[in-house]
């Protein structure tokens, strides 16, 4: 697995390429990181990356040559590089998600562009992206943050990445728990100011703590997100027990 990202403020990829799991994982050779500047590809004197809007309005455009000519480099160092996918950081783009991440954790990698200013020149979108990826409805400064996301969220799910593999299986969205919420987890000591871990926690009983886990995600699910209870329900990941769970929970997911 190879990353590159074009990016103005590669430094910014230290978080991932030297800490935590995704660092212990590069440095394990799992996977790898290149870094593009466009800056590294203007030709002036002022190392122009932007410039201002054709047609008005504030802030300011990259340049589509400086982003083309570090896609290109980028291209040029893979052995996949004429089918690599070019995947612009975008809110308009497709919404990002588990089942997205799993995906691209199948494949070889990807470029990641990271836009900044007001975004980018179209035309370098029309010629080089092959996707467009938004972290949610909210705008941020730059394409960083959500590349940063991209790589994290697709490398733990490495093999041999995690210490244990079925702690990513056991994760929130992941079709092993058909796409629900994850349950609570809790920790010692047993009582926190006054506060006891759920008996069945501690019963030692493999089933009723899996029956357990599976009803407090059903629940949470159900709560703060029907949508998934509907999904799982489509594709009929749900079973007769935890239908008659929802039944009993009201609140009209049964
Ligand atoms: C300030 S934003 C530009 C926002 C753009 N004018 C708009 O309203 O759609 C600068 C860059 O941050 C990145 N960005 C901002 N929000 C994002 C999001 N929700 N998901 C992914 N990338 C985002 C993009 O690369 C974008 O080009």
């Amino acid at each position: 697995m190879r990353f590159d990202v074009v990016s103005l403020f590669p430094d910014m990829f230290s978080v991932v390429s030297e800490l935590g799991v995704t660092g212990r994982a590069r440095k394990q050779g799992v996977w790898s990181i290149g870094l593009w500047n466009p800056r590294d590809f203007t030709h002036d004197a002022h190392r122009t990356v932007d410039d201002r809007p054709y047609g008005g309005g504030p802030g300011m455009v990259m340049l589509a040559e400086p982003l083309e000519d570090a896609v290109r480099a980028a291209r040029a160092g893979r052995a996949d590089g004429d089918s690599v996918p070019v995947v612009l950081m975008s809110p308009t783009g497709r919404r990002y998600n588990q089942a997205l991440a799993e995906d691209m954790a199948r494949g070889a990698g990807a470029i990641l562009v990271c836009g900044r200013y007001e975004g980018v020149d179209q035309r370098f979108i029309d010629r080089c992206v092959t996707d467009e990826i938004s972290m949610g409805d909210f705008v941020l400064s730059g394409g960083e943050i959500a590349a940063l996301a991209i790589i994290d969220s697709v490398v733990r799910l490495l093999p041999g990445v995690l210490n244990d593999a079925e702690s990513a299986r056991q994760d929130s969205f992941n079709q092993a728990l058909t796409g629900l919420l994850d349950s609570p987890h809790y920790t010692r000591p047993e009582c926190h100011q006054g506060l006891s871990v759920p008996a069945e926690l501690l019963s030692g009983h493999h089933s009723n703590i899996a029956a357990w886990r599976r009803r407090q995600s059903l629940a949470l699910t159900a709560a703060r997100r029907p949508d998934l209870i509907l999904a799982a329900r489509e594709a009929g990941l749900l079973s007769r027990a935890d239908e008659e769970f929802l039944k009993g929970l009201g609140g009209g997911m049964a």
